[in-house]
């Protein structure tokens, strides 16, 4: 069986740009490997936390957040995707499960295979970026890299928040899971 460690972060004094990406690998892996381990569509269009979104927004929402950080900073400069960058880009926080489905209604989620697209195409964006970005120390909160430590770090986040959610729905009989 394959396994996937959690690594230790770059240091922010001194670091070089190979450093930076396989943190920034081993952060996305880390939520990818989580994410390609539901069995069936529909298992993304349901929240397992009644307080929450369904699964798909997870799938879009990290890498939502690296791109809009990254634009925010002026690393990059071109949308992939604006109606997901506004979809995908902030959770919920409701009372009860009622205001969330009034909430979220109208919503139309895309398919999964595009989600899993945008992924792709983030990934390399941001990778991009990693390669092309003159490295300049100490990283502080001023420096338009942090944005990508933010989104390394809010990425972790999310994968512990959805193994979570994911292991609340293996309790769910009707949802199958396939663990790889
Ligand atoms: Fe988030």
């Amino acid at each position: 069986m394959n396994m996937l460690k959690s690594i230790q972060p770059p240091r922010l004094d001194k670091c070089d740009h190979e450093i930076l990406f396989d943190y920034f690998e081993n952060s996305w892996e880390l939520e990818e490997i989580l994410m390609k381990s539901l069995v069936g569509e529909e298992t993304f269009y349901i929240n397992p936390d009644p307080l929450r979104n369904r699964l798909i927004f997870y799938l879009g929402h990290s890498a939502v957040f690296y791109i809009n950080k990254l634009i925010q900073v002026g690393l990059l400069e071109q949308r992939i995707n604006p109606e997901y960058e506004i979809l995908f880009e902030i959770g919920v926080d409701p009372t009860s499960p009622d205001e969330l489905e009034q909430a979220m209604q109208d919503v139309q989620w895309p398919q999964v295979e595009d989600v899993w697209q945008y992924r792709d195409k983030a990934k390399a964006e941001v990778a991009e970026v990693i390669q092309n970005t003159l490295l300049n120390f100490p990283i502080t909160q001023n420096h338009p890299l942090w944005a990508l430590m933010m989104g390394m770090e809010h990425n972790r986040i999310h994968f512990e928040t959805s193994s979570r959610k994911i292991r609340i729905s293996i309790s769910m009989s009707s949802l199958v899971l396939l663990i790889q």
